[in-house]
């Protein structure tokens, strides 16, 4: 890959970050913890969306100690509604690694932060150049928009190849203020040189070496494979509600929201006489309909499409765990494709 351009880096953004970061609750200290929970939370969501579960989050588990005798519970509510919850369980499962293999002190080495749970080569150059200075690139998708736009490379970054390939160009011109420098390439990502919008090339200080700012041909890059289309699954949801309480169940202890809390749902979409019909097979006795609605839900490689139907029933039963909405509010993890339908109902 093309270097040249890339020798200017650390010296125009190191002094561009000084002056222009931004104050987020992560960045006040070095702390690996800290940086560790900040980096996963950041994964596939806004910062803006992070910043209160991460304070939250800190709150209530302060150490990886606490992390990891944290009861599943209390950790996917403190997750409730970041969605990939797969990413706290594995927290929770590198917190114990953390304590059991490495005497409770985080990790120093690339290579063992590498091989806990739920770090990949992204996490682990991010905590070992931010945490300790050391010259290991983070690599991700704002980082790779930087590159491409800079270097005018075509080569579409959904290639490991492509991703490997800059994760060496960078390790080469890593200065030694390594920490400042994988957070201002992410800043820059981020702010000037971002993914959806028209980039500020006007104010950077990459604009003088940048391929795509001299050519005008920054909009152009990255290039990215086309992507693969979503699987569709239709669901009914069902609201069932009595005497201030409804009916929840937990879902399978693997897959797709793993043990998260649902509302019963069946496969497809059901009509009305339907989905009493269902209702009665459960068990249960329905009074009346009050409302139905269609929401949907994406998640990586699916999309749900739901028809929620809400109703009374005669009396609490079926396989069902039956809550009231204080009892949902405080201890039940609901991921939002379900939290959309309970907002609809009036259970203040
Ligand atoms: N995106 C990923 N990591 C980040 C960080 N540390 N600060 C801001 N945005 C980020």
């Amino acid at each position: 890959m093309e270097q040249t351009e890339l020798n200017w880096l650390p010296s125009v953004l190191l002094p561009w970050y000084e002056e222009n970061k931004r104050d987020l609750p992560w960045r006040k200290d070095k702390e690996p913890y800290h940086v560790w929970l900040s980096e996963i939370m950041l994964q596939q969501t806004r910062v803006e969306a992070v910043k209160g579960y991460y304070v939250r989050f800190l709150d209530v588990l302060p150490t990886v100690a606490a992390l990891a005798n944290c009861d599943d519970e209390l950790l996917h509510k403190l997750w409730e509604g970041l969605g990939y919850y797969s990413r706290v369980r594995n927290l929770k499962k590198a917190a114990n690694v953390i304590l059991e293999k490495h005497g409770g002190v985080f990790p120093r080495s690339y290579e063992e932060v590498r091989a806990l749970p739920g770090i990949g080569d992204y996490t682990a150059g991010a905590i070992c150049s931010i945490c300790f200075d050391a010259p290991t690139p983070a690599v991700d998708g704002n980082v790779l928009r930087v590159i491409s736009r800079i270097t005018e490379d075509a080569t579409p970054i959904d290639l490991p190849a492509r991703k490997k390939a800059v994760q060496e160009a960078l390790a080469r011109v890593y200065p030694a203020q390594a920490g400042a420098f994988t957070q201002a390439l992410m800043e820059l990502g981020a702010t000037l040189c971002g993914p959806n919008w028209k980039p500020r090339c006007g104010e950077c200080p990459c604009r003088p070496f940048c391929g795509g700012a001299i050519h005008a041909t920054a909009e152009q890059f990255p290039v990215k494979l086309p992507k693969k289309g979503k699987r569709v699954e239709e669901k009914t949801v069902f609201l069932l509600s009595c005497d201030g309480q409804y009916a929840l169940c937990k879902r399978p202890e693997t897959g797709l929201l793993a043990g998260l809390w649902e509302f019963p749902n069946l496969p497809g979409k059901m009509e009305t006489a339907a989905a009493l019909e269902a209702v009665e097979g459960m068990g249960l006795s329905p009074r009346a309909v009050f409302k139905q609605l269609e929401r949907k839900h994406i998640f990586t490689h699916i999309r749900w499409e739901m028809r929620g139907i809400f109703l009374e029933v005669a009396a609490p039963g079926g396989e069902f765990i039956w809550m009231r909405a204080e009892q949902i509010e405080k201890e039940a993890a609901l991921p939002t494709a379900f939290r959309q339908f309970w907002e609809e109902i009036d259970h203040v």
